[in-house]
């Protein structure tokens, strides 16, 4: 069912002595409106060979092309436009969609392990809404490469180790309780790592302190050991009720402090390759060839780093997953980190690095400035949660009074809004948070393409018939509806290609803009012969609509 090579190998037909395929395939436009043609060729670039003006051509080409499956194939100016034969199209597309269900825009254009390093917040600090955009981003890729063929690994990369867990130590001795870090966590532990930065900016030796109980834990010191795991579990727990509200699960959890005991044999793979140097009594990987900045592999203390972690981690997926692809979304700030690690996976002799990918994304700004943890600019991720929801609760209350699982559809369309505002611009766009936007239900926001669901739904609950893809449907405005449906598996192929979840997000806006505008126009429900096909059309839209959605991790209620 690919409409566009027919229109390919047509044109083929003719041009064999001027383009190829491939050629012919990147010219081929598609007309603003279907009015004009569902394809069209424009001529000038054969004006060169042929020495003739491009109208003409196009005329001349019109009288050889084999027009056979085309309702028509016309000359307009300097453009071949094609007229895809509509019934023929309309019941090939919904035939193909009430077979395949679910499964439709299954393809496979890929296969094997890809793991996915994605969240990853830092223990004892809030999720910050850069690790929202790294949860609901790479979950969004690994369903998108799952339905491309390729099996994704969920991977969580904990921040819980480090020199910050020396300052807590320090500052959670001097003023914290026990009482406090039960009652409310990961607030009390971010307020006693706060206070140790303003106090330190008096008190340099707090610093010192720090170091050296960092040294203790690295070293495996008993109190310090016990201090950090209770911290770690604490903190996970609060991870965890927010992973569940997004409903976004791991395969794998494990952190920085997973890799400690795998450095030396890094440091001595490193040092064994001739690549490690010293530099004011610190080693690095000099990368001036590939001009970078030195890698940092271990302090003059002897504390190794993020760096060295995320070497152990590279090579450790790579030995247990055997992977096609290894991804990891972060943060555009931390592009030369990533740079770094795949230079010196490559001068360790590793090939496979080039098949390390980092999938960058833009800041959040709050009111224009950065957001910053130790600043105490934070924006609690939970709270932003918990507040779509609530109005999502509203607007159900107000519309929909009697809807049976109210509190479960305010919860799939709360939290459904914060999901989609993430995901429907670019990611590596930055954008300033303000929640009124983000908890928006009209416009261009996931509740829109969630309440089209539903609406789509309740056409099809009212109907006395069933759906039936064989009726021909012979509808000229259903017309542009049946060529986005159709276009669904090209658009997963291009969100794929470029790790891209907008390319969904914006694709099911414009379904469901579509869709809406045809029901605007048509009487659906209308008992005469084409009713089994409108509703065939009607329940596919559904059923992409639906798949959408889970593509970007958003749920679909029936009603709402
Ligand atoms: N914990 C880090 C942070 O919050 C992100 C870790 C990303 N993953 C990695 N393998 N470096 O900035």
């Amino acid at each position: 069912m690919d409409f566009k090579q027919s229109v390919v190998q047509a044109l083929a037909g003719v041009l064999k002595d001027d383009l190829n395929e491939d050629q012919i395939n990147k010219l081929i436009e598609t007309p603003k409106s279907s009015d004009l043609g569902d394809y069209a060729f424009p001529c000038f670039a054969l004006a060169k060979v042929r020495h003739m003006a491009p109208a003409k051509i196009a005329e001349e080409l019109v009288g050889e092309i084999d027009a056979t499956g085309f309702e028509k194939v016309v000359a307009t100016g300097a453009y071949i436009n094609f007229f895809l034969a509509k019934t023929t199209f309309a019941t090939a597309v919904l035939a193909e969609i009430a077979s395949k269900g679910s499964a439709y825009g299954d393809q496979q254009l890929g296969s094997g392990n890809v793991p996915i390093d994605m969240s990853s917040p830092n223990i004892a600090k809030p999720m910050s809404m850069g690790h929202l955009r790294s949860t609901v981003i790479g979950n969004s890729i690994a369903k998108i490469l799952t339905k491309i063929g390729y099996s994704p690994i969920k991977i969580n990369h904990l921040g819980d180790w480090g020199t910050q867990f020396g300052k807590l130590i320090v500052a959670y001795k001097k003023w914290g309780s026990e009482e406090a870090v039960k009652a409310d966590p990961i607030k009390n532990l971010l307020e006693y790592y706060v206070r140790f930065h303003a106090e330190a900016e008096t008190q340099p030796e707090l610093d010192d302190e720090a170091r050296a109980w960092f040294k203790k834990l690295e070293d495996g010191d008993e109190e310090a050991h016990k201090l950090w795991s209770w911290f770690r579990s604490e903190s996970l727990k609060e991870f965890k009720r927010i992973y569940d509200i997004l409903g976004v699960e791991f395969d794998s959890f494990k952190g920085e402090a997973f890799y400690n005991d795998k450095m030396d044999a890094i440091t001595d793979e490193l040092a064994a390759k001739n690549l490690l140097q010293e530099s004011r009594g610190a080693e690095i990987v000099d990368l001036s060839k590939y001009n970078l900045n030195p890698a940092l592999i271990r302090k003059s203390d002897g504390a190794t780093l993020y760096m060295t972690r995320d070497l152990a981690a590279a090579i450790y997926r790579y030995k247990t997953y055997d992977f096609a692809q290894s991804l990891y979304v972060v943060g555009m700030e931390q592009t030369e980190h990533f740079k770094q690690l795949k230079a010196v996976l490559k001068e360790m002799g590793y090939d496979w690095a080039d098949d390390i990918h980092h999938i960058p994304f833009g800041l959040i700004t709050a009111n224009g400035k950065k957001l910053s943890t130790r600043k105490g600019n934070v924006i609690l991720l939970e709270k932003v949660l918990h507040e779509a929801v609530d109005l999502a609760k509203e607007q159900i209350a107000e519309k929909h009074p009697d809807l049976k699982n109210a509190d479960e559809v305010a919860e799939a369309v709360g939290v459904g809004a914060v999901v989609f505002h993430d995901l429907k611009n670019e990611r590596v766009d930055n954008f300033d948070f303000n929640l009124s936007e983000v908890v928006r239900f009209e416009g261009e926001t996931g509740p829109y393409v969630q309440y089209t669901n539903a609406r789509a739904n309740s056409i099809l609950g009212k109907a006395a018939v069933k759906p039936d893809a064989s009726v021909a449907l012979d509808d000229g405005s259903a017309w542009d509806v049946l060529k986005m449906l159709a276009d669904y598996p090209a658009t997963i192929a291009r969100a794929a290609r470029d790790y891209e979840p907008s390319v969904i997000a914006k694709y099911a806006l414009k379904l469901a803009k579509t869709f809406n505008q045809y029901y605007a126009h048509t009487k659906i429900l209308v008992e005469d012969q084409q009713l089994p096909a409108r509703l065939a059309l009607v329940q596919s839209v559904s059923v992409v609509l639906t798949s959408a959605l889970d593509l970007l991790g958003v749920k679909a209620p029936k009603e709402m």
